[in-house]
């Protein structure tokens, strides 16, 4: 038996993480984030910020009412309408709980909210009191904790568990901690705050230095019993505490930390792709533990220590966290049930009607390339997954040639509902932006490409490729991602993403 406490893992990738210029996600998407989730094994998942939003509010309701195996957690600020509408949104949650904030540090109390301390213990009372008369599950948040005066913090946080706070969560809103100031705040409370051990102390770091893991890290070590983190560390700006590097170094270093996690380690690697595909924030290649060269040797001096001892170069099994050593492979003679099988065990929830898309989709794949690796049914689901956005436009059939010293031409046709629309062009830079210019004709939206890149869904030259483009429309950022074993195909299906999560964001604000 392990006498080692157990962290609970709090996952704020559809709150904290949606926040991520750009990362907007519809409800299918979260839908499916949020059973990826669940089969990792997280045990708090935070839905959403319910009065953000009509479509916030929807995603956390669906969430609460469907998803089973984790608490549902809805974000509120200290006020009656924030609070109870984040309630109407989590009640039909087997487990819900109410996460309240306010900001308790000078700078935010005098330029943002212009109230004083009085004011501000006052209004986070309250606001833990309303949540408490809902459920008994309530995390209060003193935002910017770890820039506010060490005296006050410890006020707040007495007040809030006073008033039925059952964790008391330490953001570190802006970054800014180190891991030993870290450690010294969480310590500071346990030993100030007289009626600290009725609640668990939670952290909540972001990025901006690189040190959110570092940091959530050093507040375990002191007694934190709750890490609030991301699937890839997503989040505003530098993003937060990334999940899957604070679970492995507490699992990989259970030898110095007396603290464990339940997650399923080998969902890391596909909850990472699920979320880098859905989001279209790509993975860097050598980030930690999910990196395309996480597990990657290419020094003879490592790559000989290997085939020795694998444990002279490598800390962690690939298999551990999920990184197949094989890829299976289908082809065109493979079956539905087959594939059903893989895209199950890569962690795709498809329904009877999405596996069919799928299945067509794959069989037109099968016929371009002769062998269908992991990476290709990934990227074949993950499309179809996106689809709830994707109904809006949609691609019929295009045409492109090119060549040096000759303009491109783009014959296009759109399919908007029933009706369908078509362009020809013989502009542009070459058939990418003639492509762009084409489908701005057709769909009558002005588009800005900020970011454009391209990479093979697997190995091969006759590979899938995947397409993410970046989007500005209206003042925002929007992703959009789409594949092909054809460039410019790739392309236009990316840029379709973009447009209609652009329209579905314009229609869930009206
Ligand atoms: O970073 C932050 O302060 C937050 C709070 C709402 C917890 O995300
Ligand atoms: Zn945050």
């Amino acid at each position: 038996m392990s006498d080692k406490q157990t962290v609970k893992i709090f996952d704020t990738t559809l709150r904290d993480g949606e926040q991520s210029p750009g990362a907007s996600m519809n409800l299918s998407e979260k839908m499916e984030i949020a059973q990826a989730l669940v089969d990792l094994n997280v045990d708090i998942i935070e839905a959403g910020f319910p009065i953000a939003s009509p479509g916030d509010f929807e995603a956390v309701r669906e969430i609460a009412s469907n998803i089973r195996g984790a608490t549902i957690c809805g974000l509120a600020r200290c006020n009656e309408r924030d609070i109870d509408r984040a309630w109407e949104a989590l009640k039909t949650a087997q487990a819900s709980r109410i996460h309240v904030f306010l900001a308790t540090s000078a700078i935010h109390r005098e330029f943002k909210l212009k109230m004083t301390r009085e004011e501000i213990i006052q209004r986070a009372v309250e606001g833990v009191k309303r949540a408490a008369g809902y459920c008994d599950d309530i995390e209060f948040s003193p935002e910017d904790a770890v820039r506010t005066e060490p005296d006050f913090l410890c006020e707040v946080v007495e007040a809030a568990i006073k008033a039925g706070a059952t964790t008391v969560n330490i953001p570190d809103t802006v970054g800014y901690a180190t891991p030993q100031h870290m450690g010294k705040v969480i310590i500071d409370l346990k030993n100030r705050v007289p009626n600290i051990d009725q609640a668990i102390i939670s952290i909540h770091c972001h990025n901006d230095l690189g040190l959110a893991v570092a940091n959530s890290l050093a507040a375990v070590e002191v007694g934190a019993g709750q890490i609030e983190c991301t699937i890839n560390g997503i989040g505003e700006r530098a993003g937060n505490c990334s999940l899957e590097e604070v679970v492995m170094a507490l699992r990989t270093r259970s030898d110095y930390y007396q603290h464990s996690t339940k997650i399923n380690t080998e969902r890391l690697v596909p909850t990472s792709r699920l979320v880098s595909s859905i989001t279209g924030l790509q993975v860097q290649r050598n980030k930690a533990i999910v990196g395309r060269n996480a597990f990657a040797h290419e020094a003879g001096i490592h790559q000989d220590g290997m085939l020795k001892e694998r444990t002279t170069y490598e800390i962690m099994r690939p298999e551990d966290v999920g990184l197949s050593k094989t890829d299976l492979v289908l082809g065109k003679h493979s079956g539905r049930a087959a594939l059903a099988d893989r895209a199950k065990a890569l962690g795709y929830h498809l329904s009877g009607e999405q596996l069919q898309v799928v299945f067509e989709e794959f069989k037109k794949l099968a016929d371009k390339k002769k062998e269908i690796y992991d990476g290709d049914i990934s990227s074949l689901c993950e499309q179809e997954i996106r689809g709830e956005a994707s109904h809006e436009w949609s691609l019929v059939s295009l045409e492109v040639s090119s060549g040096t010293g000759k303009a491109p031409q783009v014959k296009m046709t759109l399919r908007h509902g029933e009706e369908e629309k078509s362009a020809e062009v013989s502009e542009g830079d070459g058939p990418i932006d003639a492509a762009f210019w084409a489908i701005e004709r057709i769909t009558g939206l002005e588009l800005t490409c900020k970011d454009f890149q391209v990479r093979s869904a697997t190995l091969g030259r006759d590979a899938l490729g995947e397409v993410t483009v970046e989007i500005e429309s209206n003042g925002s950022t929007f992703r959009g991602r789409g594949a092909s074993t054809d460039t410019v195909e790739a392309t236009v299906k990316a840029v379709l993403d973009a447009v209609n999560r652009i329209l579905f964001t314009a229609a869930s604000k009206s």
